[in-house]
């Protein structure tokens, strides 16, 4: 059966990378997870992708906080090519993608953002809609193109703001949302039964 080639890139728990992984399990995605790559040696996505028995890889990032080295964002792009990966989803990755990843997959790299964007990008969106006093937020899937949290929407799904809710809270309520919508969106990409 002919399967999405997916490569899922993140630098932390991975509780999204975890969904679709699970999803591509079940059946209800018609994916292949080829790779999952982090910036970050000992970050818990990597461990999930072991567990899933997906090929892993860390990239040592280099010099900047945000962004990768062009030397290095060329052998992320050598990498994701080498395993024949056709659509990239950032899920937690912390860098700002350039121009070696934005040529290489135009259209084909997607994020997931913990607001209704355009509301809110940046660090920590469900505390900023919180602290905003707003009373719905939500997250949002996205084409990623030049500027943070930026690129034309997929998707979104949207959360009300409790009373009593705290930062935890409320972005942890997100995050249930988010491991229904990213691999919803994805699905969109895969081929059609
Ligand atoms: C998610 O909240 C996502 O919206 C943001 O980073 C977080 C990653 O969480 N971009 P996880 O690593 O998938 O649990």
């Amino acid at each position: 059966m002919n399967r999405l080639a997916l490569g899922i890139l993140g630098s932390g728990k991975g509780s999204n990378c975890r969904a679709i992984l699970e999803r591509i399990r079940d059946g209800s995605l018609a994916a292949e997870a080829r790779v999952v790559v982090s910036d970050v040696l000992d970050a818990p996505i990597l461990d999930i992708a072991r567990e899933f028995s997906v090929p892993n890889a860390y990239l040592n990032p280099g010099h900047f906080k945000t962004r990768l080295e062009p030397n290095t964002e060329a052998e992320l792009v050598r990498m994701l090519q080498d395993c024949g990966v056709t659509l990239v989803a950032l899920a937690g990755f912390m860098r700002v993608l350039k121009a070696p990843m934005l040529e290489a997959y135009p259209g084909r790299i997607l994020n997931i953002h913990p607001s209704l964007l355009p509301k809110f990008p940046g660090l920590m969106a469900w505390k900023q809609a919180l602290d905003a006093g707003e009373k719905v937020t939500g997250c949002t899937v996205h084409h990623v193109d030049q500027q943070i949290d930026h690129g034309d929407i997929l998707a979104q799904r949207e959360v009300p703001i409790l009373p009593n809710d705290t930062a935890e809270s409320l972005h942890e309520r997100i995050q249930v949302q988010e491991r229904i919508l990213y691999p919803e969106v994805i699905g969109r990409f895969c081929p059609q039964p």
